[in-house]
């Protein structure tokens, strides 16, 4: 698929993810395969203030690209300025701004979801972002205010009108946070509207429900969240199911390689200590199912070194043969 000038090889985008898409992961998503992995959201206002922490939340390599960077902020001002700082850094192949998320804090900003209530504001940040930067530029929305999906398609209209590039869509409520169903009916509806790409995002937990998923909506594209936490490997599953229409499941080996993986790049990015506090969550995803994950996870707990997280996994591996 293209997006703008941007030729992506695969229909997979992992979802912005605050606390969990930091590079580490990013980089083990890719090398699990994925077509296009996307940063935390970042703040506008952070970028502005010259905020160290959000500076390190634009950490990137090479290696991770094509990267988006996703931005969130409620004055058009901040965010024009915050996308050309992206632009600048030479580090992102697309610039998405979050009109989507529900979480407290950012809602009461005006931020987020909350862009959804305001169509004038909203078209004000995206000719003003879209006049800073060349990059490909896409929006993340959800379905609004309430379930008729009125908002979607004032919003999605506005950002195709303002020269947005494609669009990604959860399609659930503000109201709804990750509660009920994804209602895929929104993508198709979005998607029948527009002539940008349609990027269809919201409970594909399985390969073959982004296969699903496209066939329903005809979305050009799957974003997949939560299922990658869990399972890396997720995205090229999918890119390789619906190019060929089958998919190798990792096995055991290839998952306790990605841990160690994980635990190296954490170790080596964040350091050591405050690796091992992550780590002892983040390992815990990986092995949902096998025999004997109980026992793996009560150890986990007491991660207090790179090596004694990679002697668990060894252990653990042993264990499992
Ligand atoms: C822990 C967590 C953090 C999230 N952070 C962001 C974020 O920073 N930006 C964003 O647009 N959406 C964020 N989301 C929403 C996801 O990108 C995605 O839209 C949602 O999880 C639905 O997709 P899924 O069913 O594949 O998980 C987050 C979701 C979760 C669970």
């Amino acid at each position: 698929m293209k997006i703008k000038a941007l030729n992506i090889d695969g229909r997979t985008f992992l979802a912005p993810l605050a606390g969990i898409t930091n590079l580490p992961f990013r980089l083990l998503v890719k090398q699990c395969g994925c077509a296009v992995v996307c940063s935390e959201m970042i703040s506008a206002k952070g970028l502005f203030y010259n905020s160290k922490k959000t500076l390190g939340l634009l950490s990137s390599k090479k290696e991770e690209q094509p990267l988006s960077v996703q931005l969130f902020g409620s004055d058009p001002h901040s965010m024009a300025n915050a996308a050309k700082v992206v632009t600048d850094l030479k580090i992102a192949d697309i610039i998405d701004l979050n009109f989507g998320c529900s979480v407290k804090k950012v809602v009461k900003q005006g931020a987020g979801v909350a862009l959804m209530k305001e169509p004038e504001l909203s078209k004000a940040i995206l000719t003003a972002v879209r006049k800073a930067t060349l990059l490909p530029l896409t929006i993340k929305i959800r379905s609004g205010w309430d379930y008729s999906g009125h908002q979607a398609f004032k919003i999605a209209q506005i950002a195709q009108d303002s020269g947005v590039d494609a669009i990604v869509i959860h399609p659930r409520t503000a109201g709804q946070g990750f509660k009920g169903k994804a209602d895929w009916e929104l993508i198709k509806k979005v998607k029948q509207q527009l002539t940008i790409p349609v990027i269809g995002n919201g409970d594909i937990n399985r390969v073959e429900d982004a296969h699903k998923m496209i066939t329903l909506t005809g979305c050009d594209a799957v974003m997949v969240g939560r299922a990658a936490m869990a399972n890396p490997f997720i995205l090229s599953q999918i890119d390789d199911f619906l190019e060929t229409g089958s998919y190798q499941i990792p096995s055991d080996y290839d998952i306790f390689r990605a841990m160690e993986s994980l635990t190296r790049m954490y170790v080596a990015y964040f350091g050591e200590k405050p690796a091992c506090k992550m780590l002892r969550g983040r390992l815990s995803w990986f092995v949902r199912g096998m025999k004997g994950c109980s026992a793996f996870r009560k150890n986990l707990c007491d991660i207090h070194s790179k090596d004694h997280a990679l002697a668990l996994i060894k252990d653990f591996e042993t264990v499992t043969q």
